[in-house]
């Protein structure tokens, strides 16, 4: 059968027909919003290169908690600017560390909301590296033992979900040990398995003052050319205990994101990251695109490539839009 019998534009002609056929849908229910929480007290620090997205101390951080789930998000991830960064990142793993303490004030405040944790050592380290600095190199296995610290202090704070960021080799089996030997074997490991050395990470070290002082992350970040190596990275994290996984960044890298939806059955995650949102912002406040429009296709575009969470800073924005239909 074919033209004229078959005509595709007959079940696009009424938006009433268009929603009864469409294929992927985005809810607030997919979306988590990211903050970046500062010590003090009534901060709220507008990120230049991210307008409308702030560094929040703990008090206002409960703040935009409540409106998330007011909004219907089912949760945050959360990043941590420490009141001061050593060689070690001693603040990430912290019992009284920012993210732990962000932590706590938010579950207290709303306890149904998912807090999820970013686990990584730069925003905590002087030097800005993810890991701990032998020489010139970012150290491995010695870096290991401090993320594990790290997701156990989280996870002891209330953390729902830890996330490792960092890209070491085997963090998550070592995370997922260092919480079975804390008799935390319930908390998830979302792990960042194919992470990407990418430029789009800009805007996020302005918000969590992360950028390296010397050198760079290629070292450990993935190669932007490679997707087989990423099927690698995320057989490799399941096999260690990784109970999520996530793809990072995410626009320029839906295919990486079909081929780990092709080939795991697991949940998928996607971070539509800083610069992503970053681009799109400048160019709406131009108006050379509509900013709802572009955010909302982005977002479908993350969904239908295979994630079935979406990490981004339009969460809030996006869910206020979907709720108004
Ligand atoms: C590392 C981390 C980064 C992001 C999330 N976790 C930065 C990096 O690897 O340099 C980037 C997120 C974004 O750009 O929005 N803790």
């Amino acid at each position: 059968m074919a033209f004229p019998a078959e005509r595709l534009r007959r079940l696009r002609r009424t938006e009433g027909l268009r929603a009864l056929i469409r294929e992927t849908r985005v809810e607030p229910g997919d979306l988590i919003y990211p903050l970046f929480v500062c010590p003090g007290r009534k901060v709220r620090k507008e990120i230049g290169s991210m307008p409308g997205q702030f560094n929040l101390s703990v008090d206002e951080a409960v703040a935009e908690a409540e409106e998330a789930r007011a909004l219907g998000l089912p949760g945050l991830i959360l990043f941590g600017i420490p009141p001061k960064k050593d060689a070690r990142g001693s603040g990430a793993y912290d019992p009284a560390g920012i993210v732990q303490e962000a932590t706590r004030a938010i579950k207290k405040a709303a306890p149904e909301l998912l807090v999820i944790t970013d686990v990584c050592l730069c925003e905590y380290t002087d030097h800005g590296h993810c890991g701990v600095i032998e020489g010139e190199t970012i150290a491995n296995d010695p870096s290991l033992e401090l993320l594990a610290r790290s997701a156990v202090s989280h996870a002891r704070a209330g953390a729902d979900i830890v996330a490792p960021s960092d890209m070491m080799d085997g963090r998550v089996g070592a995370i997922r040990r260092a919480l079975d030997e804390a008799k935390l074997t319930d908390t998830p490991i979302l792990s960042y398995a194919a992470k990407y050395a990418s430029a789009f990470y800009g805007p996020f070290r302005e918000a969590a003052q992360s950028t390296p002082r010397f050198g760079d992350r290629r070292s450990h970040q993935m190669d932007p050319g490679n997707v087989r190596e990423a099927l690698r990275e995320v057989a490799l994290d399941l096999e260690e205990g990784a109970d999520m996984v996530m793809i990072k960044p995410a626009l320029p890298y839906l295919d990486v994101l079909w081929r780990v939806r092709e080939r795991f059955d697991v949940p998928l995650a996607a971070y539509h990251v800083s610069g992503e949102y970053a681009m799109l912002a400048a160019a709406a406040e131009r108006s050379w695109i509509d900013r709802d429009r572009v955010m909302l296709e982005s977002l479908t575009a993350i969904r239908r490539a295979g994630a079935d969470v979406v990490v981004t800073y339009f969460a809030k924005e996006a869910a206020r839009l979907l709720r108004r239909g």
